[in-house]
């Protein structure tokens, strides 16, 4: 009998301090940089976004957000044999924050790594996770998004750092005599590193380079838009499905103009897809399986649904996962 994998719980987790536009702005104010609720709202949809506290790492968003996601499924952490967390905004440059994360959980033993594909690291994460449960090479796993992107934002840009977020969201995924996980496609293109990246490093034992996010954002919002559909009509072309048949897009949360576009040339109405970007900014690798648990919670995401999760972000990268909840 063939093996695939299946979402058995969502959980997810935002930490406390929550900055609406108007907060913002007047922080930003305070430095001297010039914006308004007005511009971020008509240009991105975003309402408002959470900043973790300083002492608060990627690891300590995803473990609440496992710890959430292990109740849903009812599993121990005990039980769980590979941990993959999607970050680009790590607690150290070694060891992975997905092994900092597994000792936090109690869930020694099993493997556990980072992926690093930006705002597509959870569509990659829980690509590459699929294939380990159908391979059998695991059985029971915890896919995180987890990010800190505060701690990348340059705050005298304005352009980028009215956008992001930080947040977790985590999902436990289980091997199934049944799909589950219907199809996947993942794409990159480093030709267009530039466009989206920090390109600082650690070398000679000190930071070398820009630390900070830098981001053209047309050039970002033009590739998206035609990278998203594609994939979009790639996955659902594996699985023999229609994009009419999805009860839920759950799109990367960057900018709602996107979202609108992707809906429109799939001819999807956007009371079918997830926004959360309104309320949590774009948390980059977080992003949709922060939207996925609001659904999920919120009541909106139903059991034997149809769900696209598509990602696209730095590298370039970009790929969806189709599945049945
Ligand atoms: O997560 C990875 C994927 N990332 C994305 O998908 C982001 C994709 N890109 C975008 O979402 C949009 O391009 C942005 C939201 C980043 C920018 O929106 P835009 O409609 O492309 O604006 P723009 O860059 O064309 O800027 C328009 C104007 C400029 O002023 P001028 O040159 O027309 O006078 C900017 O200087 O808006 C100005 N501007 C701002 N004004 C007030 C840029 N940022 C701000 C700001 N507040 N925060």
């Amino acid at each position: 009998m063939r093996r695939y994998s299946r979402i058995t719980g969502t959980g997810s987790y935002l930490p406390p301090r929550r900055l609406s536009n108007s907060d913002l702005v007047q922080e930003l104010a305070a430095k001297g940089v010039e914006t308004s609720d007005d511009w971020i709202v008509e240009r991105t949809g975003i309402r408002a976004r959470h900043f973790a506290a300083p002492d608060v790492c990627s690891s300590d968003l995803a473990l609440e957000a496992a710890r959430s996601a292990l109740a849903a499924a009812k599993v121990a952490p005990g039980d769980i044999d590979l941990i993959i967390v999607a970050t680009s905004t790590p607690d150290m440059v070694f060891p992975s924050t997905a092994c900092i994360l597994q000792h936090k959980l109690g869930a020694a033993g099993g493997a556990a790594f980072d992926v690093q594909a930006v705002c597509s690291g959870f569509v990659y994460a829980l690509t590459i996770a699929d294939a380990m449960i159908q391979t059998g090479s695991a059985t029971r796993a915890l896919v995180i998004g987890s990010e800190v992107f505060s701690r990348i934002l340059d705050f005298t840009d304005r352009t980028t750092c009215v956008l992001f977020g930080d947040g977790a969201g985590a999902v436990v995924l289980e091997a199934s005599d049944s799909p589950g996980i219907l199809a996947t496609d993942l794409h990159a293109d480093g030709k267009h590193v530039g466009i989206l990246c920090v390109p600082g490093s650690v070398s000679g034992g000190k930071v070398t380079g820009d630390p900070l996010l830098k981001m053209d954002g047309q050039a970002v919002f033009k590739l998206a838009v035609g990278v998203l559909e594609d994939s979009a009509r790639a996955v659902l072309s594996k699985a023999g499905r229609a994009a009419a048949d999805l009860d839920w897009l759950i799109p990367h949360q960057a900018n709602i103009r996107i979202m609108q576009s992707t809906a429109k040339r799939l001819k999807l109405p956007m009371d079918r897809v997830m926004v959360t970007v309104d309320q949590h900014g774009n948390t980059s690798a977080a992003s949709i399986p922060l939207a996925l648990d609001a659904g999920v919670r919120g009541g909106k995401i139903l059991p034997g649904q149809l769900l696209m999760l598509e990602g696209v972000g730095g590298g370039f990268t970009w790929g969806s996962v189709l599945l049945s909840l």
